[in-house]
């Protein structure tokens, strides 16, 4: 019978932004669980291991990058079972504030929110699902 309750024992788990807040402590609990976590994020040098977690260094915007992100993880553990798309940016930015303009959210801050919280989710998906 399986120790984890969830069955990730052998199961290789990539989670994108894994390296900080959401994504990090979530790494933590699907270890304690048993599963191998990759750890995808731009802010990482691959094969350095942070919390336990391989790395791997990607921009989750970039298909390329994704690409080759995907292809270390199922080279090193030759398998992948599942993608956590918990990647994301926020920023400090209003849609109006005409005291001050700067703060207005403009549209090259609007489309690096778009790429990272919603075109990664598509880009990394299409990159990991044929590999299951
Ligand atoms: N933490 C919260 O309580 C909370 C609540 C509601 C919503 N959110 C949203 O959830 C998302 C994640 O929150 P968090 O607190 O975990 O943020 P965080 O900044 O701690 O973690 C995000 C991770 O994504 C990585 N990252 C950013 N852009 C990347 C890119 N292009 N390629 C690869 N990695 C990239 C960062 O390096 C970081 O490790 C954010 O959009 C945030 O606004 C967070």
């Amino acid at each position: 019978m399986s120790k984890s309750w969830l069955g990730l024992e052998e199961k290789v788990i990539v989670i994108t932004g894994g390296a900080s807040g959401i994504g990090s402590e979530l790494a933590k609990t699907l270890q304690n669980e048993g599963a191998t976590v990759v750890v995808a994020d731009h802010t990482v040098t691959t094969g350095e291991i942070l919390n336990g977690s391989f790395c791997v260094r990607c921009d989750t915007i970039r298909k390329d990058s994704v690409e080759q992100m995907i292809q270390t993880v199922v080279q090193k553990f030759e398998r992948l079972d599942a993608l956590v798309n918990c990647v994301g940016i926020q920023s400090e930015k209003v849609l109006l504030d005409e005291e001050q303009p700067d703060r207005e959210l403009d549209e090259v801050t609007f489309a690096m929110m778009w790429g990272v919280n919603v075109k990664s989710v598509y880009i990394c998906a299409q990159a990991a699902v044929p590999r299951w």
